[in-house]
């Protein structure tokens, strides 16, 4: 009896890691350009906004000193001066597990894989009301396509 509780504590640890490590999102980033041969409507609007130039804007930027480390996590993806500019996985999640056509037109399985549907505090990670950047409104933003990107199937809103 008492074996069996312990065993049973042990299964239920172990989910519980699995789950963890599930939701910690071990995934990779691939860059905007893995995205665009199944995308090509949303990147190319994408590719015009302020998002995909944000890494150049803030380099060349006359008030504030550019530092990657401090500039890399709002003005780049993942933090990484190298993804430059706010890609698509800056909104919507690494995508090396979820970028595979069979993961992908499953939307439930695609989010299993580290797929983010764009949320207003995904927004406010980088839209702060902290003297250099300005809460934004994602209801009210939704059909800006100029800053978010065209979309081929709009949301319902
Ligand atoms: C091999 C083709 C392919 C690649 C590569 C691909 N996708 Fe997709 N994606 C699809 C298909 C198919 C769908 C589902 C139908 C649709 O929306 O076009 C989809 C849907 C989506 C959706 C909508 C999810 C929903 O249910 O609202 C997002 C967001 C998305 N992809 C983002 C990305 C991003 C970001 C990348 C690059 C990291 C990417 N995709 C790479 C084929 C692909
Ligand atoms: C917390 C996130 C965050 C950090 C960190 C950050 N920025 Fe920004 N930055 C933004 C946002 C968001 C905007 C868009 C303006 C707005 O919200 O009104 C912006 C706007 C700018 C603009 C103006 C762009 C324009 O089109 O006029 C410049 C220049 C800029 N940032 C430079 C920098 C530099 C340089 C650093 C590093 C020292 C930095 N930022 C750090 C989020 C950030
Ligand atoms: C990784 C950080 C980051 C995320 C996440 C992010 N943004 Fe931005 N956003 C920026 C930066 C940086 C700028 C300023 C870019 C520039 O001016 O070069 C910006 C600019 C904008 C602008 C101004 C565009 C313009 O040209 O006037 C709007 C609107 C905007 N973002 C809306 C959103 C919305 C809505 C979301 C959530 C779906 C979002 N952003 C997510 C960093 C981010
Ligand atoms: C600033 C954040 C942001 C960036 C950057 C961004 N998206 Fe989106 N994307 C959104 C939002 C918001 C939606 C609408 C989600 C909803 O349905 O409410 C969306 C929806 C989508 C959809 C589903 C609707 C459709 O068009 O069929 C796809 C696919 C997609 N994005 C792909 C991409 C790709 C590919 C890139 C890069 C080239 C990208 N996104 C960059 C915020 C972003």
């Amino acid at each position: 009896m008492k074996k069996m509780s312990v065993v049973c504590a042990l299964v239920i640890a172990a989910a519980v890691l699995v789950g963890m490590s599930v939701q910690a999102g071990d995934h990779a980033f691939v860059g905007a350009s893995k995205c665009k041969m199944c995308h090509k409507v949303q990147f190319a609007s994408w590719e015009q906004t302020s998002h995909a130039k944000a890494t150049d804007v803030a380099k060349a930027s006359t008030d504030l000193a550019y530092a990657a480390a401090e500039c890399s996590k709002c003005h780049a993806t993942n933090n990484d001066e190298a993804l430059a500019g706010v890609q698509c996985e800056a909104c919507h999640g690494p995508g090396a597990d979820y970028k595979k056509m069979s993961v992908m037109k499953d939307q439930e399985k695609a989010v299993a894989n580290g797929l983010v549907l764009p949320t207003q505090e995904m927004c406010g990670e980088c839209h702060k009301d902290d003297g250099h950047s300005k809460i934004v409104d994602l209801a009210a933003e939704i059909n800006n396509t100029a800053a978010i990107h065209e979309f081929k199937n709009p949301p319902a809103k």
